[in-house]
């Protein structure tokens, strides 16, 4: 019969896998390969170490004062500062190193970072600061400002033999 349908020929059965299409094929399969794989977890920023509050003595103080690639810490009226950002002017070298691990109050309210403004037995109690006038408490109190706003509050100062230093020293040991 003359109008009976003929089979395609050979070379365009042939064609489905053209070059091309192998490209896309491939290009599926990775896709493919990519969508299915499990993501691996983000990893979040590990966050800073928390700051433990914590009771010194001046002595414990003492250590912090940016040698030994220790933080440099001082205390201003009580209140231990952790000053290792400003390390430039408290570390080992700096012009107000004096001051790091030490009761730095009395060289802060008489504007003086020299030697005798320190207290020399770490043992002693606590400066008192009674025999300061009005404008050195005044300029204490701007410079606690500044560090509060600047630093972070590390701890507290008490004397050796306070209750409190044996009170932490207890609680160290648990
Ligand atoms: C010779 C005179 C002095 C000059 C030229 C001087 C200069 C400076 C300068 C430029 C700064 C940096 C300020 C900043 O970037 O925030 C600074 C900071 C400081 N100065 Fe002086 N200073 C002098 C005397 C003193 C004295 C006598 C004291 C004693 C109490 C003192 C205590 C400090 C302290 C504690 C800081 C650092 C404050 C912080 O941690 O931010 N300075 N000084």
């Amino acid at each position: 019969m003359a109008d009976e349908v003929s089979p395609p020929p050979a070379t365009e059965v042939a064609s489905i896998a053209t070059p091309i299409n192998l490209i896309l094929i491939a290009l599926f399969m990775i896709l493919a390969y990519y969508r299915l794989t499990p993501k691996t977890a983000p990893t979040l920023p590990t966050p800073p170490a928390p700051t433990v509050f914590k009771t010194f003595t001046p002595p414990d103080l003492e250590p912090y004062n940016g040698r030994n690639n220790m933080p440099v810490y001082l205390a201003v009226r009580g209140r231990v500062f952790d000053v290792t950002p400003g390390r430039n002017f408290y570390g080992p070298g700096g012009p107000y190193a004096n001051f790091a691990g030490r009761d730095a109050s009395r060289g802060l309210a008489c504007g003086s970072f020299d030697e005798d403004m320190l207290t020399k037995d770490l043992n002693a109690p606590l400066d008192t600061l009674s025999d300061l006038g009005d404008e050195e408490m005044e300029a204490l109190r701007g410079w606690e400002e500044r560090f509060s706003e600047k630093y972070l509050v590390v701890g507290k100062l008490v004397p050796v033999d306070s209750v409190e230093a044996k009170d932490a020293t207890l609680v160290e040991k648990l």
